[in-house]
This record gives structure tokens, C-alpha cells and sequence, in this order.
């Protein structure tokens, strides 16, 4: 009896945890993957730079304040001001977007959602291929299409970096390859380690206390050394009279 229950809820569990592995996977589709280092500020900056540049003209990230990312990230108020604002926002804003949602609605048929938490929601791998996998389509409004996100309605935003793709395909119309057909202003691996920067720094996003955590970890531990010590001490000097 007790076995079945074991097996019964090993199988809900499985049950319940098999949409959320189908859909990290990516629905299938191959993903590369991409090594995030939250303590590589340099990439970091270099993301949020493309993120202010190229992102938050349709997508907002309103968990995030302007300040709060900047300091964390090491940048000056001054350069915030100057390089990364362009919204009219002041530097203790949350980073909303200049486009109305009801707008952007209409000119893409869906909402850019807010990419605070995509890295977590979608994962790291899949966004950093997603960001890489749009092609020319002309049966699309966008003019693009995307490998990872079938028929999406984000037009391709990064082509001038990137260039524009075309897909070659199997018999059965699936995409096997994509071929850069027009390059753009950077190498291809140029443009993967830019990405990478990019999701790097949505990962940061979705868990701006890492860096806050990281930074306070030997503290922690230091503090736990000394403690220790100070409670041997303690410890000796109790016992000194009982032996
Ligand atoms: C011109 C407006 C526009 C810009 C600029 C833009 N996007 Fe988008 N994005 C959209 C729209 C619209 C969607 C929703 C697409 C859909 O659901 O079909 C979207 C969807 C996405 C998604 C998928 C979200 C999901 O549903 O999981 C990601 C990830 C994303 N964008 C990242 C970015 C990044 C990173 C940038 C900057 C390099 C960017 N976008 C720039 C309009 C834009």
C-alpha cells in the first residue's frame, strides 16, 4: 500500500513537472548554450547598454530602477544619465517604456512583456538563441521569423548588429539551418558574444540580490569564523573550573 502511494505520487510529480521541462526545453528546437557570469561586470554593463539601447523602446523591466542597476553594476550617475536614459526618466525610476502597451499592441499584435524575470521564466539558453534565431520571412508583417518562437511579433531589432538570416529548410518545411545572407555591422561572433552580454545581464535582472549575495558571502563567512572562535574561548574558560 504504502509502495503504490510512493509510485502514485512519483507519477503526479512527473505529471506535473513534464510541461514545465517541455517548455525550458524550448518546445524542441535546439538551444546552445551560453555561460552567464553575474560577476563579470564589464559583460554586464556592456548588456545593459544594449538592453537601454535596443530593448526598452517596447519592452519595460519595471522591477528594476535606473539607479539601483547602475550602482550595482559599477556605472556613474552621470553616465546613466548620459549614455543609458533615453526615456526622460529620472535616475530613481523604475525602467518603464516611452511606448504606450495599447500602441504596441496594435503595431505588433501583441504586448512586448516585461523582461524583468524573462531569464528565469524562459531561461538563459533559450532567450540567448531566440535573440540569434530571426530570419527573413516575407510571408511575415515583421518581414522576419524566428526559429525559437514560431511566428513571432517581434521584429528583428538587432539586424543592423546581427545582419539578417535566411532559413534554408527540409522537405517538410522545417528550418534545418540558417545562413547569414547580409552581414552586419559585426562578426558573427561578434554579434554572439553581444548577445551573450545581453542575456547576461537579463539574468542580472531576474535576480539583481546574486551580486548583493556574492559580494556579502565572505562577510558572512568571516563572520561565522570569528564567532566560532570567540565561542571556543568561551567554551575553555567554562571548562577550566570543571576538569
Ligand atoms: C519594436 C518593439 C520591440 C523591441 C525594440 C524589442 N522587442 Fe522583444 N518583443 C516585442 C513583441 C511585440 C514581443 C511579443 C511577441 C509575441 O508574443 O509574438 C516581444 C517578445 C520578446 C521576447 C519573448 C517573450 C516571451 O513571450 O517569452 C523576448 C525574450 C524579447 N522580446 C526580448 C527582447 C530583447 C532582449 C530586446 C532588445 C534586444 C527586444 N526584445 C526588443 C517587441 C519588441
Amino acid at each position: 500500500m504504502k509502495k503504490m502511494t510512493i509510485k502514485a505520487f512519483a507519477a503526479t510529480a512527473m505529471l506535473m513537472l513534464a510541461p514545465v521541462a517541455g517548455f525550458a526545453s524550448g518546445g524542441g528546437v535546439h538551444l546552445d548554450h551560453v555561460k552567464i557570469d553575474m560577476g563579470d561586470k564589464a559583460s554586464l554593463q556592456r548588456g545593459f547598454k544594449l538592453f537601454a539601447n535596443y530593448c526598452l523602446s517596447c519592452h519595460a523591466a519595471s522591477y528594476a530602477r535606473y539607479n539601483r542597476t547602475a550602482s550595482d553594476l559599477g556605472i556613474s550617475e552621470i553616465l546613466l544619465k548620459e549614455n543609458l536614459i533615453f526615456t526622460g526618466a529620472k535616475v530613481h525610476s523604475p525602467m518603464h517604456v516611452a511606448m504606450p502597451a495599447d500602441g504596441a499592441k496594435d503595431w505588433f499584435g501583441k504586448t512586448p512583456p516585461d523582461l524583468s524575470v524573462i531569464a528565469r521564466s524562459r531561461g538563459t539558453d533559450w532567450v540567448y538563441t531566440y535573440l540569434r534565431s530571426f530570419y527573413l520571412d516575407p510571408k511575415k508583417a515583421t518581414g522576419t521569423n524566428n526559429t525559437v518562437f514560431k511566428d513571432v511579433g517581434m521584429p528583428h531589432v538587432l539586424w543592423e548588429l546581427q545582419g539578417w538570416q535566411e532559413a534554408e529548410h527540409d522537405e517538410h518545411g522545417e528550418v534545418t539551418h540558417l545562413k547569414l545572407v547580409e552581414p552586419g555591422s559585426m562578426q558573427p561572433a561578434e554579434y554572439d558574444a553581444a548577445v551573450r552580454d545581453l542575456v547576461n545581464f537579463l539574468a542580472y535582472l531576474g535576480e539583481p540580490a546574486q551580486l548583493e549575495r556574492s559580494r556579502l558571502g565572505p562577510w558572512v563567512l568571516l563572520f561565522l569564523l570569528l564567532f566560532s572562535f570567540v565561542a571556543y574561548l568561551l567554551k575553555k574558560e567554562y571548562w577550566k573550573d570543571v576538569h
